[in-house]
Order: C-alpha cells, then structure tokens, then sequence
C-alpha cells in the first residue's frame, strides 16, 4: 500500500482507483476522460427520463435493494449529503449515516483509519466528506489493501477536490451549452460544446475544492477557454495552472468580474472560504468585486450560463434568481441523477439502466 501519495505520478493515482478497468472508487476530477464523462452523463439523461414514468421509477428502485450505503460526512454539508441520500433511494439502495465524529467511538480514543474499516464490514460503499485532503485516497487504498473491498466515493475532500460535483456542473453545463431551453435533451454527450467557449470562474479559487475539479474535467475539451477571477491572495493554485497550460488550454488570471462579465458563456461564482482562515486575514478582502449585481444585466450575453455550487452568500444578487439565465437550481437536481448515475457505474448496472431506457423510449 503505498504511504506517501505525493510521490505517485497521476496516472499512478487514478490506476489504483480502478478495478478490471472501470471506475471503482471515485475520489480524484483526473480519474475522468472525455468518454467516461460522456457516458455518465448520458446515464443520468436516461436515469431522469426512467425515473419520470411510475414503472420506470420501479425499475430503478429494484437495482441495488441487495446494496448498502454508508455516508461519512464529518464536514458540514447539506445538499451534498442530500443529494446522495436521494441518489441512493432512486436506486433502491438503503443508507446509513456517520454525521458526527463525537458520537462515533472516536471519542474512546479509535482512529479514523478503523472506524472506517469498521464501517465497511457493514456496507458495500463508503461516500464521505472530510476536512482533510488526500484522507478518502489513503481510505482507498486502505480498502484495496482488504480482503472485502469496498468503493470509496469523495464527496469533498478538503480544500482539494469535489469529484462529483465537477461532474455535476459539467452536466449541467453540456445541458445548458447544447440545448438551451430543452427540458428532456437527446443523451447525446458526445459532440464538445465548449469549442470556442469562455467560462469564468470568481472568487475564492484557492480555497474552492469545486472549482479545482472542474477545471480538471475540462482541460478534456478542445477550444475552451478559462477565466479565473480572483483577487490575488485568493487566486487557483499552481499545480492547477501548470495542468491547464500542460494540457494546452487557454486560460487568463484576471481581478474584477465587472471587466470579464461581457465575454462570459458561463460564470461559475463561489463563496469565500473563510472557515479555512487562520486568522480572520481574508476579511480585509473587498469581494465585491467578485460578485454578480443586478445592473450587470446589461452585459450579460443572451445565454449566459450563471452557476454556483450553493451554498451562496452575496455572491450573486437575489433578483438574479428568477433570470433564466440562473442555473444553479438546475445544479442542485442534477447532481442527484449525476449521482445516480455514478453509483450505478460503480455496481456495474449502468447497461440494464440503458436497455430499460431504451426499451421504453424505442424509436
Ligand atoms: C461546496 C463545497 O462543499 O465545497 N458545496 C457543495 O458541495 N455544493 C461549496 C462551498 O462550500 O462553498
């Protein structure tokens, strides 16, 4: 089993995330290329058309009745741990939760490494949200290291990665940039939407796990363009530049989303990070100018894409939220079929999803 994670090269990384080559666990953006994104989210597009009709809902209800979850979650989240839990259900696969370090046998002085161990004699996957970076890695490789190995799933991992949600906000993203407006688009993920697209991203970059993620996913699609709006203390980290420019993507640093607003396909606000302040410094911060106004309006292109991870603060004026512009609620729904649609790749029913999906939408 291997200690120290940082002398691994990347691909090293991801093939140990792997098993009979598909996805097993789920923990690092650069375990996904460009077919397997669009596989996934073609499997959520099918999952949501199923999950609409009452026998379809059934269908998927019976997939993983034989299956059990358990959500490690001892970092505060809503909609994450939400949107799993309902991922679960829409796949009939009952769950459980550890929500709180202090009622678990922590507090008798067990490590974190056996409670888990513990916790996946139980159940036959772990999804966990932890405040430390690299943890549900070494998770991983601690189960591969088992007799009875379980997948990992990172639900946010740190200050470092938020796998699913990047693929959520691709997802949504692919939705908004190909067929704007349609409710129930085709599942065809393959053409690239983003050839000749800018998406900006604002705010807390070096702190953001989501947005770190994302950029990974897309450095896989030739022609984007990347804008990263911060102020500077707060800028995306080096490891993630130096992955862009190896990748020969386009990319600018910029400090005011007010001068970048107008170029914009997609912005991707988000919130300062500030629980991760040593010691209050970000509060010197004028991030006003990392905010979305109401008066920006004006300049906003017909189809912006105006996106958000949630939760929000100021970032974005409320009365922006009823603009159809406005996608993050659409995030939110999405997540949970691309969640579905994930835990189903794991537990290797994805083809019995597509059959039923086109036995019941024949053309
Ligand atoms: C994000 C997170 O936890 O990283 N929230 C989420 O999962 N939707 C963003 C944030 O907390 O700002």
């Amino acid at each position: 089993m291997a200690e120290d994670l940082s002398q691994l090269s990347t691909a090293h990384r991801t093939a140990l995330l792997s098993r009979d080559d598909r996805l097993f666990h789920v923990i690092l953006a650069q375990q996904f290329d460009r077919e397997l994104i669009q596989d996934l989210c073609r499997l959520a597009e099918m999952i949501r058309a199923v999950a609409e009709v009452r026998s379809g809902a059934q269908f998927l209800n019976t997939l993983l009745g034989h299956k059990r979850a358990m959500l490690y979650f001892i970092q505060p989240s809503t909609r994450t741990f939400l949107s799993f839990t309902a991922a679960c259900q829409v796949l009939g696969m009952p769950y459980n939760e550890v929500r709180n370090a202090s009622t678990s046998s922590e507090v008798k002085g067990e490590t974190e490494d056996d409670t888990v161990r513990v916790l996946s004699q139980y159940f036959d996957l772990i999804i966990m949200r932890h405040p430390e970076e690299g943890f549900a890695e070494r998770m991983a490789h601690m189960q591969n290291a088992m007799r009875r190995a379980i997948p990992i799933i990172n639900g946010g991992s740190g200050k470092d990665q938020h796998p699913t949600q990047a693929l959520l906000d691709i997802y949504t993203l692919h939705r908004c940039l190909t067929h704007p407006g349609e409710s129930r688009p085709k599942p065809d993920y393959s053409p690239n939407p983003f050839d000749g697209k800018t998406i900006a991203f604002v705010g807390d970059l070096k702190r953001g796990r989501t947005v770190r993620s994302l950029a990974y996913l897309l450095c896989h699609y030739p022609g984007v363009k990347m804008f990263f709006v911060s102020h500077p203390d707060l800028q995306i980290g080096d490891d993630i530049v130096e992955y862009i420019q190896r990748n020969d993507v386009n990319f600018e640093l910029h400090d005011d989303v007010r001068t970048v607003i107008g170029d914009c396909d997609a912005v991707y606000m988000t919130r300062l990070q500030d629980e991760w302040d040593s010691q209050g410094e970000s509060k010197a911060i004028d991030y006003g100018k990392y905010c979305l106004t109401y008066d920006m309006r004006e300049k906003f292109k017909k189809d912006l894409v105006i996106m958000h991870p949630l939760p929000r603060r100021q970032e974005i004026d409320k009365r922006l939220d009823n603009d159809s512009r406005a996608k993050y609620w659409d995030q939110v729904r999405n997540g949970m079929w691309m969640r579905a649609a994930l835990i189903a790749t794991t537990f290797n029913i994805d083809a019995r999803i597509i059959d039923h999906y086109h036995s019941y939408y024949a053309h």
